[in-house]
Parts: C-alpha cells; structure tokens; sequence
C-alpha cells in the first residue's frame, strides 16, 4: 500500500506562511502519498499553490449538516467546492475542546462521505485509559462508533493517535504501535471485510523517529502535526516512509 503522509496544519500561521508551506511541498516524495491540511480560511488558496502538484488539500473539521445555521461552522460540500479532497475528522483536539463524542463524529463521517470527501477518522486513548490497560478497548470502541458503514467503501483513513502521545515528544513504544494496529485492522476486517483502509499512526512524528514506526506492521501512513510545519520535516517523514519501504533501502 503506498504510504499516506498527512500534515495537521492545526490552527498555526498566517495566510502567506500557509502558501509558503505549501510551495515548498508541491514538489512531493515518489512513493508517498502527501495530503495537507491548513486552517479553513487558509484552504482555497494552498489548493491554489498545489495546483498540478501531486500533493491533496484537507480541511480540519466539518458540520455534519450540507448547510444551516451553524455560525462559525465549515460543511463538508464547502470543503469541497474549496478543492479539499479530504477531511480530518475526530480529531482529539476537536473531542476534548468541542465535546465531539462519536455519535458526532459519524455524523460527521457520513457528512464527508456524501460531499465526496475522504474522512481521515482518528481515534486513541487517553494517557490515564492506556494505564489503566483499556487502550486497545477504548480505541476499538471508538471505531466501532465513530465510522459509518459505508466508510471503508469511501476509502476512508483511520489514524491512531495516543492522546498523550500529541505534541509532547512522547510516542508508545513500536510493539505498543504494532499492537494496537492490529487490533485495528482486525476490527476493521470483521466489519467492512479485509480491505484496503489505510491505517496512520499520530502522535510526536519526527523524521527520527519516522522510518521505524511507518516500517511496523499494519502503519500505512502518519498524521503528522508539529513536524508538518517545516517542510523539510513533512518531506523528510514522506521519505522515511518510502525508504522503510524498500528492501534494502
Ligand atoms: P504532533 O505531531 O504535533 O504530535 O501532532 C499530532 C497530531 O495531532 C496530528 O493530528
């Protein structure tokens, strides 16, 4: 499966940095799938800068309504008209400061899928759930709720990413990774039958520590929040994906 590289521009930096960031990556890694994703107001002109680049735009979030009264909301058909091909959905951010539980979420989900958007559904546990031992049924739950039926036919993505693990510079371990990937795919498989869902690990991703964690079993791909906003950063885990990759490479 070619490897999903995406960056989670979050709520960080100027319309021009936006552009900048995104002219620095049009030029891609051969190999590697890229997808970035700026704040909404910043989207329209980064699809702009990735004109005829091999590089897809998505937003952060969406309404799960087409349209309404939704003040300071963003609808999956506005993403797209916008050039998004793809939308991050769930994130934990968006659970902890907006109250998104998965009903929200699927809705979400469902929302995206009907405007044509790839959902980018991220799921993961809390650092006190991982130590009391329920990550791997919290994060099962969270799949089973938060993913609609017809998400693996949209070719939705999955990305796993430890609450505690965003942003502090701490990651679990490869086997605790690995462990929790392939629960993921065997709770995927049982639902939507074994498919090509591609299946991203979040959380501290550095172009250190790339190549081993989008080496292990069942990693299709990274979302990658801080490290995204460098470009050689974003490219250099691009690469590490491709390399872990190849034999002998
Ligand atoms: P960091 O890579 O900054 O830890 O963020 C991960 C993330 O939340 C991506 O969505």
């Amino acid at each position: 499966m070619t490897p999903l590289i995406a960056g989670n521009w979050k709520m960080h930096g100027t319309l021009a940095e936006a552009v900048a960031l995104a002219q620095a990556v049009r030029a891609g890694v051969a190999g590697a799938d890229l997808l970035v994703c700026p704040p909404a107001p910043h989207l329209a002109s980064v699809v702009q800068a990735l004109v005829g680049a091999a590089v897809a735009v998505g937003g952060q979030d969406c309404h799960a309504a087409a349209k309404g009264a939704h003040t300071g909301d963003v609808s999956a058909p506005m993403l797209r008209d916008a050039g998004a091909s793809h939308v991050i959905l769930g994130h934990s951010e968006r659970r902890a400061d907006h109250g998104e539980t998965d009903a929200v979420v699927r809705a979400k989900v469902e929302a995206a899928i009907a405007a044509g958007l790839v959902p980018v559904a991220c799921v993961g546990e809390t650092e006190a759930q991982r130590l009391a031992g329920e990550a791997e049924s919290v994060v099962a739950a969270q799949l089973d709720a938060s993913l609609p039926d017809g998400f693996a036919d949209a070719g939705g993505v999955v990305a796993y990413e430890p609450v505690w693990a965003i942003g502090t510079g701490l990651s679990p371990t490869e086997g605790d990774i690995a462990a929790i990937h392939a629960l993921m795919r065997r709770v995927l498989a049982a639902r939507f039958g074994e498919g090509g869902t591609r299946l991203l690990y979040g959380g501290s991703v550095k172009p250190g520590n790339a190549r081993a964690i989008l080496a292990l079993p069942h990693v299709d791909g990274a979302l990658v929040g801080g490290a995204s906003l460098v470009a050689a950063d974003f490219l250099a885990i691009a690469a590490a994906a491709v390399a872990g990759r190849t034999p002998g490479g």
